[in-house]
């Protein structure tokens, strides 16, 4: 089957950066977030970077006005039953993925393929919840999906050689290099780096340094283009957590036990980035 038109559900922090990563490899895309004021808001954000190109003389103002012409924003899941592929890029929740999956099964034209960009759920669990289990698997971008040259893809027991096939050579158009892992916990990349970074967490959360020690430490050391906190704040506390709480779920490994500080700061609402306040003040 020819992928050409994709759909992306969610339009947050990972949304909005493969809304962009489809258009600007030339698909059209249709976006369908909570309201599609909300969503208007997310696009606008993709406009706003573009442009920012465009001044530096790095982009053609032309080009980014195609980039934009390609992105629809929808009103709801019906607007998605035609598209060829659908990703989902909603909350770290697996009932609500599951929710989510099992209604565009109902809404979807058969040959639709499912992709979850899950950090590292049971993408088995997903397909299950639809009748398409051998077109259902992960596809995970990494943050920010624009820049970051890695799509992750995760074939389940279920996933037919043909869906994994077609998809691989579709990522490759995005200009992506193409890794397939299995279907276990974190994948590949979630489950190295998670027990890194709670790690700093509890090196913090014990006294051991100080944020910055830590986070200089590592930029410093290992030449991270960010600190490990830092890394945190970026991905949003309350994602760091849920993945956290799936990987330890799954394996039981201390390891990916979630620091006590890293739940209070969600309780407290210190998201990182997306509400100004994590480790760090935004
Ligand atoms: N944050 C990261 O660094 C990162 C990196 C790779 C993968 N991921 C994964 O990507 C997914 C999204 O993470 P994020 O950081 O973009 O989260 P986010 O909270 O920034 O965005 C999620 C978006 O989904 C929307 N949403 C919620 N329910 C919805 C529904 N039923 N229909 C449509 N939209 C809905 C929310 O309004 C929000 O805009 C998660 O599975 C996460 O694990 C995150």
């Amino acid at each position: 089957m020819e992928i050409r038109k994709l759909g992306v559900l969610g339009c947050g922090l990972m949304g909005t950066g493969i809304v962009q990563v489809f258009s600007q490899a030339g698909y059209e895309v249709v976006v369908v977030g909570t309201a599609p004021e909300r969503t208007q808001k997310s696009v606008a954000q993709i406009e706003k970077r573009l442009r920012g190109r465009v001044d530096k003389g790095k982009l053609a103002a032309e080009e980014k006005d195609a980039i934009m012409g390609r992105i629809r924003v929808g009103a709801g899941l019906e607007d998605l039953a035609d598209c060829d592929l659908v990703e989902e890029s909603i909350p770290e929740d697996l009932e609500l993925k599951k929710r989510v999956f099992s209604e565009l099964d109902r809404i979807c034209k058969p040959e639709t393929i499912f992709g979850s960009n899950t950090s590292g759920l049971s993408v088995t669990d997903m397909a299950v919840a639809t009748k398409r289990g051998d077109k259902v698997m992960g596809m995970h971008f990494h943050n920010p999906a624009p820049v970051m040259q890695l799509l992750e893809l995760v074939k389940t027991i279920m996933t037919s050689g043909e869906t994994i096939d077609t998809v691989k050579a579709w990522g490759t158009t995005l200009g992506k290099t193409v890794v397939v892992a299995p279907d276990v916990g974190g994948f590949i990349v979630t489950r190295l780096f998670t027990p890194f970074l709670l790690g700093a967490v509890r090196m913090l959360e014990a006294g051991i340094a100080t944020r910055d020690e830590i986070d200089i430490s590592m930029k410093m050391a290992v030449n991270h283009p960010m600190g490990p906190l830092e890394v945190v704040d970026f991905i949003g506390l309350d994602t760091e957590l849920s993945i956290a709480e799936s990987l330890y779920e799954e394996t039981k490994e201390e390891k990916y036990a979630p620091p006590l500080l890293l739940r209070k700061m969600v309780t407290a609402g210190r998201l990182g980035r997306k509400t100004g306040k994590g480790f760090y003040e935004y």
